[in-house]
């Protein structure tokens, strides 16, 4: 009859109506390629934690870890395309689309972990290479923060007192032109390899050794693989917090603000907690027996820095910049 098609009608515009935007739903994919337990994968946990207690029902967050989703090669598509909405990729997996980026990568940029917050601040000069950068708003992608990991040790089967024992040696290095510099003004050869495929590369003999924070060392079990570490901090694994810009843009103002406050606050604690969680691997690295950790003395560690600083970084000055790279030398 006509009356029950009238109610079927409106039974419909009502339907519709009901999935306007103040109702729908959100989910927030964010993959990344280290375990649960180290700086970034609680940092991504707690962010989901924060998005799930104080954004409502409308949105979620699922957080794949251990390069389940994506891994090294295609997350950073994966992220462009829409199929993920969120990474924190270290600023090395940045270099052929932002390869400004590149600046965290720069050897011995910092001196012990307590410079980080001020040389990575947004108002600094690095910072703003980081949360201005063109190439990555041109590609669809908004940085929301900086996370840590810590500083990077040298591991292989040799000791590795200076420079010279690393000659002939082959080192995996994420893909970055600065860190296959920096080994190569040490003498020793590269091979970029994604993360997930290190242990295994390690273990069969591939390659000889590699570079990394004290967390992703353990966490990956290379140590059972690697006679040696040397405790040389000679560079950075720093991550951007990074979102889909149109993504975030579809969302309603209020969720907008919600992800980035979450965002602020996940950062401030993974600051928090990566020193620690650092230390406590390199605990666990002393206490598996398998590894003779090597502490450079400051003329050691000193002579590793001649050798790259500020050659390799002036290598990089038309690729980061020349006032940057000028800045950086003249503060050293
Ligand atoms: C690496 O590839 O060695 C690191 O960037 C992995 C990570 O995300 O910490």
């Amino acid at each position: 009859t006509l009356l029950s098609l009238a109610l079927g009608a409106s039974a419909c515009g009502g339907a519709r109506s009901s999935s306007s935007e103040a109702s729908d739903s959100y989910t927030i994919k964010f993959s990344h390629v280290v375990t649960p337990q180290t700086p970034k994968g609680q940092a991504a946990e707690k962010f989901a934690e924060l998005i799930d207690e104080g954004c409502g029902d409308q949105m979620k967050v699922e957080v794949y870890p251990n390069s389940e989703l994506y891994g090294d090669e295609d997350e950073l598509q994966a992220l462009q395309s829409g199929a993920v909405q969120m990474l924190a990729p270290s600023s090395a997996k940045f270099t052929t689309i932002a390869p400004q980026l590149q600046v965290l990568d720069l050897p011995f940029l910092f001196d012990s972990v307590d410079d980080i917050p001020n040389v990575v601040s947004p108002d600094s000069a690095v910072g703003k290479a980081i949360y201005e950068n063109q190439a990555l708003a041109d590609k669809g992608i908004k940085v929301l923060g900086l996370w840590d990991n810590g500083l990077k040790q040298l591991s292989s089967n040799d000791e590795m007192q200076k420079p010279a024992d690393l000659k002939g040696l082959r080192f995996r290095i994420q893909p970055s032109d600065v860190l296959r510099s920096q080994f190569d003004a040490w003498g020793a050869q590269t091979t970029p390899m994604a993360f997930a495929e290190v242990y295994n590369a390690l273990q069969q003999g591939v390659i000889d050794g590699q570079e990394n924070p004290y967390s992703n060392i353990e966490s990956q079990n290379m140590h059972t693989v690697q006679k040696h570490i040397t405790e040389s901090n000679h560079g950075y694994i720093g991550y951007v917090h990074a979102i889909n810009k149109k993504f975030f843009e579809s969302l309603p103002d209020d969720l907008q603000t919600c992800v980035t406050d979450a965002a602020d606050e996940a950062a401030a604690y993974n600051r928090e907690i990566a020193s620690d969680l650092n230390q406590k691997a390199k605990q666990t690295i002393v206490d598996a027996g398998t590894t003779k950790i090597t502490e450079l003395t400051p003329e050691q560690r000193q002579a590793f820095k001649d050798e790259v600083v500020p050659s390799v970084w002036n290598q990089y000055a038309d690729v980061i910049g020349q006032d940057l790279i000028d800045e950086l030398v003249s503060q050293q």
